[in-house]
């Protein structure tokens, strides 16, 4: 599924006048891309992104997924979002949580099957041991890698993913940049806003985020 981004503006108010966050993004991501997108802090990388999942409205322009408007909430199984917030749920345990979208799944998956998965992609990323905690008994970079998990379990066909390595450290970097690749090799159009070089260095291509515009990387 292509996301496309045509002349996204978006200003918030503020106490002391209007802020032009985004003044016209232009931008497409194909099946089997890892883009990532770079920008100061504050420079609007995680308003565009609630704008490319449906979360926020732009004030103009348009995103369209697989030639579709976006909408609010996305389609779990098909467009995985994984927010700087991370927004796993507290109620639910670990491995809970990363079931999730594999029980939306149609035809649904066997309970072997959702373990299996389950296990297979907390393993990959170094926290098979905690699939029974609850998000507040982890640690903030383990509950990023459970929160990637989950956006991946469904096998998205998008996976917008805002800074999924901004707590870890350099070894659990590695497995979390190839679960990405996998992802987009396996034909997921997979966009990622990050500050880290060694993510930029995997993309397939990087888009810069300055001055509210993509400009050239
Ligand atoms: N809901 C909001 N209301 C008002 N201002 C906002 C809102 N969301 C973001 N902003 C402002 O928009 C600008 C861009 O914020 P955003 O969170 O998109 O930056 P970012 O590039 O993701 O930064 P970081 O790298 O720190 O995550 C900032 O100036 C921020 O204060
Ligand atoms: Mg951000």
């Amino acid at each position: 599924m292509t996301v496309t981004a045509s002349g996204v503006t978006r200003t918030f108010q503020h106490d002391n006048g209007p802020v032009e966050v985004l003044r016209g993004v232009d931008l497409s991501v194909s099946p089997g891309e890892f883009v990532t997108v770079s920008g100061r802090s504050g420079s609007g990388k995680s308003a565009l992104f609630s704008i490319l999942c449906g979360f926020d409205q732009p004030d103009s322009g348009s995103v369209l997924i697989c030639g579709e408007p976006v909408v609010s909430p996305p389609p779990w199984q098909r467009c995985a979002v994984l927010p700087q917030a991370l927004g796993l749920a507290g109620e639910l345990t670990v491995a809970e949580n990363v079931a999730l979208p594999l029980r939306l799944n149609r035809p649904r998956p066997s309970e072997a099957a959702v373990t299996d998965r389950v296990a297979d992609l907390l393993g990959r990323l170094g926290i098979g041991t905690l699939g029974d905690r609850y998000p507040n008994e982890i640690s903030y970079g383990q509950q990023q890698r459970a929160a990637l998990a989950r956006a991946l379990s469904g096998g998205p066909a998008v996976l917008l993913a805002d800074e999924p390595t901004a707590h870890l450290d350099h070894d659990s970097i590695g497995p979390v940049l190839r679960l990405l690749r996998d992802a987009a090799e396996e034909g997921a159009t997979v966009l990622v806003a990050t500050h880290h070089d060694e993510v930029h260095e995997r993309a397939d291509r990087t888009l810069a985020l300055a001055g509210g515009r993509i400009v050239a990387a």
